[in-house]
């Protein structure tokens, strides 16, 4: 079989099944092509509380798919590759918010939406990087606890200094792969780039950039721009699909080790065997458990209107 002979059987199968496939903007290229919606995490959050499928298929990572369960639990509810973690997700548990809400019983605790179902129980409202300002401007309370991303927390604070933000230790193991010794050496071969980077970046990376958004603003900014060319700070699927939407322009990975073995463990034959039946994960949880972790995500959508 072919890629496309593949693609064409998956965009049959998918049709005949009434099965809607979400893809997050880091998965492959040849999976973006036979996706029924393709975006950041909010998209993907408000896209599956719209789809009328039956079952969904998430190729992304595994919080990804318990959102989408939390958000649909009549759906039947697949994680295209069972192995497709987040490590950010996975640095932190209840027991520590536990111990930190009774040491900041004053403080409302929001999460990163890169967190477990179970976590999020514990958690007041959740956030994606592209709406986490507006929403944490929309909480009423001044004092915040954020968790889990450090970066991502220093840089809403710097957005809403009139709020009080503490912040735990832990991030995003791929974007803390880029440094500043990178922007220096890209910067010396293209100095008229424009230079666009996700805020999971270390805040000395991030401080550099022209434009700090999650992966559908970054790509949204440079697909717009009248610049040619642009430097990216995310994972670097996002530099092939901007070359593959913008031939004309040139995008150029900020380092070539910004990559999420995670993201990229999904292959375009994973999810035609989960439409298939014989391939991927369904995503089980208890009622308990997604009554208890999606009332911060309905939070989310409630203040990201
Ligand atoms: P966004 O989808 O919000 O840009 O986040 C990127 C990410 O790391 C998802 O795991
Ligand atoms: Fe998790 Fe980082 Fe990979 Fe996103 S890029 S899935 S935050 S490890």
């Amino acid at each position: 079989m072919t890629v496309r002979e593949l693609q064409d059987e998956i965009i049959r199968l998918k049709k005949e099944k009434n099965i809607c496939i979400l893809a997050h903007a880091y998965q492959r290229q040849d999976i973006w092509e036979v996706a029924d919606y393709i975006g950041d995490s909010f998209g993907l959050s408000k896209q599956a509380t719209q789809t009328d499928a039956d079952t969904v298929i998430m190729c992304g990572v595994r919080f990804m798919a318990e959102t989408v369960k939390m958000l649909s639990p009549q759906k039947s509810v697949f994680l295209a590759n069972y192995a497709a973690g987040c490590p950010m997700a996975d640095q932190m548990d209840s027991d520590i918010i536990m111990q930190m809400k009774e040491e900041l019983p004053d403080h409302t605790v929001v999460a990163y939406i890169n967190t477990t179902a179970q976590l999020k129980t514990v958690c007041d409202v959740c956030v994606t990087s592209s709406s986490a300002v507006k929403i944490i401007r929309n909480i009423p309370n001044n004092k915040i606890l954020f968790i889990p991303d450090c970066n991502l927390g220093d840089w809403i604070a710097k957005q809403i200094p009139e709020k009080s933000i503490q912040l735990v230790r832990g991030g995003c193991p791929t974007h803390l792969r880029i440094t500043v010794r990178d922007i220096d050496r890209i910067r010396a071969n293209y100095p008229e780039a424009k230079f666009l980077v996700h805020p999971e970046c270390h805040p000395t990376v991030v401080a550099q950039a022209d434009l700090v958004g999650s992966t559908t603003e970054i790509m949204s900014y440079a697909e717009k721009g009248a610049d040619c060319t642009y430097i990216i700070g995310t994972e670097n699927s996002i530099v092939e699909h901007l070359q593959f939407k913008c031939p004309d322009k040139l995008f150029i990975p900020l380092s070539k080790d910004c990559v999420c073995h995670n993201m990229q463990a999904t292959t375009l034959m994973d999810v035609y065997r989960c439409l298939k039946g014989s391939g991927g994960e369904e995503i089980k949880m208890s009622d308990d458990l997604i009554a208890a972790s999606r009332k911060c995500i309905d939070e989310m959508l409630r203040l990201g209107q």
